[in-house]
Order: structure tokens, then sequence, then C-alpha cells
């Protein structure tokens, strides 16, 4: 079971659009997948069930409960093989219990440590904006992280501050994480200054680049709004393709 967390501390980066796609596209190939939405916006579980979904009395980050909360709180989606757990606020996060917990950066880890293998090959993470403790939790539970870099403005600073992010993770509470690749996203190619960055990206990062870009396209900002992915929304167009290549490039990692 692949654990796969997309993060960039900046907001719009496009981190959910890629998560959702992402875990669509491995489902299309076959793959059963949860996408876990640990973004206090919601926008994936509003992408994918309508807005009247997200709410639950449960708590993703109960103490209390073991791995059984993650496949009471996942629903289906319309894709098949893709499941979301849609966004569950921390509900006890005030308490004097959650705050006298020593190892609170590691509920959702814990919570996947004795989760059953089989249920799913991928699960997906998708954050929100900056760096909080469900982001932790979240780079705490997975063993890969994808990071989106749109290429409009040279966005290097934000990725080194994720790598200072990671290392301390690393060392503190996750020797399992590992950057698996790094994403030049919203791509105009016919931008000189688009194709600039994704050139230095490769020159500073090299083959943690991937080699697929996901380019500037417009049914990608508008399938959410139909509540579908870019593959039930359009999947003949440059954004459908792209996520195809991209999951193809994903999937070959499953043998390295
Ligand atoms: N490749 C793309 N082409 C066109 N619009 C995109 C693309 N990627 C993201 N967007 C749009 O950019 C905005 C921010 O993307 P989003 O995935 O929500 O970022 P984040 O989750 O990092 O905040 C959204 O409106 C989204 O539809
Ligand atoms: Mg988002």
């Amino acid at each position: 079971m692949r654990r796969l967390v997309i993060n960039n501390q900046k907001g719009g980066s496009g981190k959910t659009t890629c998560a959702v796609n992402i875990a669509a596209g491995l489902a299309e190939k076959g793959k059963k997948v949860l996408l876990v939405d640990l973004d206090p916006g919601a926008s994936a579980t509003i992408w994918l069930l309508g807005i009247e979904k997200a709410n639950t009395d449960k708590d993703l980050f109960d103490l209390e409960s073991g791995y059984e909360i993650i496949t009471e709180l996942a629903q289906p989606t319309n894709t098949r093989g893709l499941d979301i757990l849609p966004f569950v606020p921390i509900k006890n996060k005030n308490s004097k219990q959650f705050k006298e917990y020593p190892n609170r950066s590691q509920i959702l880890k814990n919570k996947f440590r004795d989760f059953p293998e089989n249920i799913y090959d991928y699960i997906i993470l998708d954050c929100g904006p900056g760096l909080n403790l469900t982001t932790i939790n979240a780079l705490a539970a997975s063993n890969e992280l994808l990071i989106p870099v749109p290429t409009q403005s040279l966005s290097l600073y934000g990725v080194i501050s994720l790598l200072e992010t990671v290392e301390s993770v690393q060392v503190k509470i996750n020797p399992d994480l590992h950057i698996t690749g790094i994403l030049a996203c919203r791509v105009d190619p016919n931008l000189r200054h688009n194709m600039e960055v994704l050139e230095l990206l490769v020159e500073r990062f090299g083959v943690l680049v991937y080699n697929t870009y996901i380019r500037e396209d417009v049914k990608l900002a508008e399938c959410p709004s139909f509540n579908q992915t870019i593959f039930e929304y359009d999947p003949k167009s440059v954004g459908a393709n792209d996520f195809r290549s991209l999951v193809n490039e994903i999937i070959d990692k499953e043998k390295s």
C-alpha cells in the first residue's frame, strides 16, 4: 500500500487538482485508491461528493479509535475503485487530552500502522495550505511526497522550505518519508518563462522531476464545478492526457 502525500505549502499550487486526478487516474488503471482530504477547505470532498456529504460527527483524529475509523468514514465516489475520506475537522483539538498527547503529530500514522494492506493499493493525501498539525500528520503518515510546482512564477523558495520540513519530519517522526517526485504544473509550453522554470527545476532536482508536466487547461479548472474528475468531464482533454501519462510514471515506480 503506497501512501502518497501531495504537498506544497503554498495555496493555489495545484495540490487538489493533482490529488483528485491522480487518485482517479490510478483507479481508472484498476488500482484501489483512497483519497484522504486533509484540507479544512474540504475542496476535494466538495469536488467529488458535493457540499452536503461532508458532514459527520466522527473525528478522524480521535485518539480512542483505531484504523477502523478510516474505513468507516470513507465513501465511494462515482469513479469505480476510488473512495474518499471526506475532510473531518479535528473535534478534540483543544481538549486537554489532545494537547498532552505526546505523539500528536503521529495520530494518522498510528491509524495506518494496523490498516489491512489489501483494502487499498494507494492512499493519496491532499493537504491544505500552510504547515499545521494536520499537514504534519499527513507527512508523518506517508512514505512518498509529491510536490506540485506551478511554473508561472519561480517558486523554488517554497520547494526548498518544504524540503527542510521533510528533513525534520524524516529525522523526528518518519524516516520512511521520501520525495517521490516534483511535478511541474500549470505549464503553458508557449510561454518562455514557464519553460525556463521547468528547466530550472530539472537543473536543481534532476531525476526527481517527472518527465510529464501538467499543462494549463481550462477543463481542469472547470471539472470541479460539475463534481467530476477530468476523466469523467473530458477524457480527451489535454489535462486528462497529462494526468494519464503522470499516473503511468507513478505506477512505474511500483517496481523500484
Ligand atoms: N493545470 C491547470 N490548468 C488550469 N487550471 C488549473 C490547473 N491546475 C490548477 N488549476 C486551477 O488553479 C486553482 C488552484 O488549484 P488547486 O488544485 O485548488 O490548488 P491548491 O489545492 O494547491 O490550493 C484552481 O482553481 C484550479 O482549478
Ligand atoms: Mg487544495
